[in-house]
Protein backbone atom coordinates (compact mmCIF):
# COMPACT_ATOMS: atom_id res chain seq x y z
CA UNK A 1 0.00 0.00 0.00
CA UNK A 2 1.11 3.35 -0.58
CA UNK A 3 2.20 5.35 2.17
CA UNK A 4 1.03 9.09 2.25
CA UNK A 5 2.90 12.00 3.39
CA UNK A 6 1.65 15.94 3.79
CA UNK A 7 4.37 18.29 4.54
CA UNK A 8 2.95 21.42 6.29
CA UNK A 9 4.13 25.31 7.41
CA UNK A 10 1.92 28.30 7.81
CA UNK A 11 1.17 29.58 4.40
CA UNK A 12 1.47 26.74 2.14
CA UNK A 13 3.34 29.04 -0.44
CA UNK A 14 7.03 28.55 0.90
CA UNK A 15 8.62 26.16 2.73
CA UNK A 16 5.71 23.00 2.68
CA UNK A 17 5.85 23.32 -1.10
CA UNK A 18 9.57 22.70 -1.41
CA UNK A 19 9.49 20.36 0.84
CA UNK A 20 6.86 18.37 -1.37
CA UNK A 21 9.02 18.83 -4.46
CA UNK A 22 12.37 17.85 -2.64
CA UNK A 23 10.58 14.89 -0.98
CA UNK A 24 8.91 13.80 -4.51
CA UNK A 25 12.25 13.89 -6.36
CA UNK A 26 13.82 11.47 -3.41
CA UNK A 27 11.08 9.20 -3.44
CA UNK A 28 11.45 8.73 -7.01
CA UNK A 29 15.05 8.13 -7.00
CA UNK A 30 14.29 5.37 -4.15
CA UNK A 31 11.09 4.18 -6.27
CA UNK A 32 9.08 4.77 -3.06
CA UNK A 33 5.44 4.02 -3.25
CA UNK A 34 4.20 7.36 -2.16
CA UNK A 35 1.29 9.84 -2.44
CA UNK A 36 2.42 13.12 -1.64
CA UNK A 37 0.71 16.68 -0.87
CA UNK A 38 1.21 19.99 1.17
CA UNK A 39 -0.77 22.35 3.08
CA UNK A 40 -0.93 25.20 5.67
CA UNK A 41 -2.40 25.58 9.21
CA UNK A 42 -3.53 29.49 7.76
CA UNK A 43 -6.13 30.20 5.15
CA UNK A 44 -4.79 33.91 4.22
CA UNK A 45 -3.64 32.03 0.79
CA UNK A 46 -6.05 29.64 -0.36
CA UNK A 47 -5.06 28.55 -3.71
CA UNK A 48 -2.30 30.84 -4.34
CA UNK A 49 0.78 29.86 -6.35
CA UNK A 50 3.83 29.37 -4.43
CA UNK A 51 5.62 32.39 -3.62
CA UNK A 52 8.07 33.28 -6.43
CA UNK A 53 11.20 33.50 -4.79
CA UNK A 54 9.99 29.67 -3.71
CA UNK A 55 9.46 28.76 -7.14
CA UNK A 56 12.80 30.42 -8.01
CA UNK A 57 14.93 28.09 -5.87
CA UNK A 58 12.83 24.98 -6.64
CA UNK A 59 13.43 26.04 -10.35
CA UNK A 60 16.98 26.67 -9.46
CA UNK A 61 17.07 23.13 -8.53
CA UNK A 62 16.01 21.70 -11.23
CA UNK A 63 11.86 21.75 -9.90
CA UNK A 64 8.61 22.88 -11.06
CA UNK A 65 6.32 23.91 -8.37
CA UNK A 66 4.56 26.12 -10.38
CA UNK A 67 1.13 24.54 -10.75
CA UNK A 68 0.89 24.28 -7.53
CA UNK A 69 -2.00 25.54 -5.52
CA UNK A 70 -2.04 26.47 -1.66
CA UNK A 71 -4.69 24.84 0.81
CA UNK A 72 -5.33 24.66 4.64
CA UNK A 73 -4.97 21.68 6.75
CA UNK A 74 -8.13 19.75 6.84
CA UNK A 75 -9.66 17.35 9.72
CA UNK A 76 -9.65 14.68 7.26
CA UNK A 77 -6.04 15.02 6.63
CA UNK A 78 -5.51 13.09 9.92
CA UNK A 79 -7.28 10.42 8.70
CA UNK A 80 -5.76 10.53 4.79
CA UNK A 81 -1.82 10.74 5.33
CA UNK A 82 0.17 8.39 7.50
CA UNK A 83 3.00 10.95 8.46
CA UNK A 84 2.05 14.82 8.48
CA UNK A 85 5.09 16.49 8.75
CA UNK A 86 5.64 20.23 10.46
CA UNK A 87 8.09 22.87 9.09
CA UNK A 88 8.35 24.14 12.28
CA UNK A 89 7.42 23.78 16.18
CA UNK A 90 4.99 25.97 16.10
CA UNK A 91 3.16 24.15 12.90
CA UNK A 92 3.84 20.96 14.96
CA UNK A 93 1.96 22.14 17.68
CA UNK A 94 -0.71 23.55 15.56
CA UNK A 95 -1.25 20.07 14.08
CA UNK A 96 -1.89 18.42 17.44
CA UNK A 97 -4.63 21.23 18.68
CA UNK A 98 -6.43 20.15 15.39
CA UNK A 99 -5.83 16.18 15.53
CA UNK A 100 -9.16 15.04 15.40
CA UNK A 101 -9.47 11.72 17.77
CA UNK A 102 -9.78 8.97 15.02
CA UNK A 103 -6.31 10.98 13.29
CA UNK A 104 -3.95 8.24 12.42
CA UNK A 105 -1.49 10.10 10.98
CA UNK A 106 1.96 10.58 12.98
CA UNK A 107 3.19 14.12 13.66
CA UNK A 108 6.77 15.04 13.44
CA UNK A 109 8.97 17.39 12.75
CA UNK A 110 10.92 17.33 9.34
CA UNK A 111 14.60 18.07 10.55
CA UNK A 112 13.74 15.50 13.61
CA UNK A 113 14.49 13.17 10.56
CA UNK A 114 18.03 14.01 10.13
CA UNK A 115 20.80 13.04 12.76
CA UNK A 116 22.08 16.05 14.98
CA UNK A 117 18.97 18.17 13.85
CA UNK A 118 16.56 17.34 16.60
CA UNK A 119 13.99 20.19 16.95
CA UNK A 120 15.06 22.71 14.77
CA UNK A 121 12.75 24.62 12.55
CA UNK A 122 12.89 24.71 8.61
CA UNK A 123 13.55 28.85 9.07
CA UNK A 124 10.59 30.74 7.49
CA UNK A 125 11.55 32.88 4.45
CA UNK A 126 8.78 35.09 3.87
CA UNK A 127 10.38 38.04 5.29
CA UNK A 128 13.48 37.13 4.59
CA UNK A 129 15.91 37.56 1.43
CA UNK A 130 16.64 35.13 -1.35
CA UNK A 131 19.65 33.59 0.21
CA UNK A 132 16.78 32.34 2.92
CA UNK A 133 15.12 30.21 0.85
CA UNK A 134 18.49 28.90 -0.65
CA UNK A 135 18.84 27.67 3.36
CA UNK A 136 15.05 26.76 3.01
CA UNK A 137 16.18 24.43 0.43
CA UNK A 138 19.05 23.33 2.21
CA UNK A 139 17.20 22.24 4.93
CA UNK A 140 14.10 20.80 3.13
CA UNK A 141 16.31 18.43 1.17
CA UNK A 142 18.13 17.07 4.23
CA UNK A 143 14.93 16.65 5.32
CA UNK A 144 13.32 14.94 2.48
CA UNK A 145 16.15 12.29 1.91
CA UNK A 146 16.24 11.42 5.64
CA UNK A 147 12.52 10.70 5.84
CA UNK A 148 12.28 9.01 2.34
CA UNK A 149 15.23 6.39 3.75
CA UNK A 150 13.16 5.89 6.98
CA UNK A 151 10.27 4.73 5.04
CA UNK A 152 12.50 3.21 2.47
CA UNK A 153 13.90 0.84 5.74
CA UNK A 154 9.93 0.12 6.36
CA UNK A 155 9.47 2.33 9.48
P1 LIG B 1 5.33 29.44 4.55
O1 LIG B 1 5.71 31.00 4.56
O2 LIG B 1 4.65 29.16 5.88
O3 LIG B 1 6.66 28.78 4.46
O4 LIG B 1 4.44 29.23 3.35
C1 LIG B 1 4.82 32.01 4.89
C2 LIG B 1 3.92 32.48 3.96
C3 LIG B 1 3.08 33.51 4.29
C4 LIG B 1 3.12 34.07 5.54
C5 LIG B 1 4.01 33.59 6.48
C6 LIG B 1 4.85 32.55 6.16
N1 LIG B 1 2.28 35.15 5.87
O5 LIG B 1 2.39 35.67 6.99
O6 LIG B 1 1.45 35.55 5.03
Amino acid sequence: MKTAVLFVCLGNICRSPLAEAAFRREAERLGLEVEIDSAGTGDWHIGYPPDPRAAAVAARNGVDISDLRARQVTADDFRRFDHIVALDSKNLRDLERLRPADGKARLSLLLDHVDGRQGQAVADPYYGEDSHFDSAWDDVTAGAQALARRIAEGE
